[in-house]
């Protein structure tokens, strides 16, 4: 287990209704408790935000975005700004998630557009990234995640640097059940931890979360956190149910 605090985060995508959302996340409230032993996050779709907001604004749960856009306002139909998310209590938003780069076709230059903005705007970036199973099968996935990173970070202080949180989520792992193994998941996470020593220095290394993402469930969350360079996890399905979410964000006890 790592040195940083431990972060559990619920990407609930494109699920739950505003009625689902509130009811949901009142659950959420009385599971998770007042002094959680990690940092818990929960990112419901666009149109609930403002309604889960305000349904956990006293309890230690914070409210991610699932997507931005990186221009602050304007003719962009379908797009909410940095602004617009921090205007209804996001502390974070996730950017460049796997979905959004194959099915939307983001390059990681605009999602690093995304992040810059959200930074700007005091909203702090989970910035996705991983492989397809092609390209582990075809021995890039460093290569893959190292050219991703870097695009994330590149340029930027190390401050700046510090308000980023990775998610490293290998595609073929998510939503499918099929778990990078703990000691797959260590081998990518030591190595962007050395990446960021590389491209920002050792201390920002030593302090920038990284979380694995892809069938993260209570059954397989303990062992993946056992590991070194494992901070927390970015979980899909499992965040959608009351009674896992409660066993993830309490794995510790
Ligand atoms: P699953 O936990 O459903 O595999 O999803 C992972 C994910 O994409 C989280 O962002």
């Amino acid at each position: 287990m790592s040195q940083r605090r431990p972060l559990i985060a619920g990407n609930w995508k494109m699920n739950k209704t505003l009625d689902e959302s509130v009811a949901f996340a009142k659950e959420l409230v009385e599971a998770v408790g007042s002094t959680p032993d990690v940092d818990v996050v929960i990112a419901p779709t666009t149109v609930t935000l403002h309604a889960v907001s305000q349904v956990i604004a006293d309890s230690p749960i914070q409210l991610s975005a699932q997507n931005v856009h990186p221009q602050p306002s304007g003719a962009y139909t379908g797009e909410v700004s940095p602004a617009m998310l921090k205007a209804v209590g996001c502390t974070y938003a996730i950017v460049g998630h796997s979905e959004r780069r194959q099915y939307f076709e983001e390059s990681d230059a605009f999602i690093r557009e995304k992040s810059d903005a959200l930074r700007a705007e005091g909203v702090l970036p989970i910035v996705c990234i991983g492989e397809s199973l092609e390209e582990r099968e075809g021995g890039q996935t460093f290569s893959r995640v190292e050219a991703q990173l870097k695009a994330a970070l590149e340029g930027l202080s190390a401050e700046e640097a510090k308000t980023l949180t990775i998610a490293y989520e290998p595609i073929w792992a998510i939503g499918t059940g099929k778990t990078a193994t703990p000691a797959q998941a260590q081998e990518v996470h030591h190595f962007l931890r050395q990446q960021i020593a590389t491209l920002v220095d050792q201390d920002t290394a030593n302090s920038v979360r990284l979380l694995y993402g892809g069938s993260v469930k209570p059954s397989n969350v303990v062992a993946l956190m056992q590991e070194d360079d494992i901070d927390g996890a970015l979980v899909g399905g499992a965040s959608l149910k009351v009674d896992s979410f409660r066993q993830l964000v309490h794995f510790q006890s």
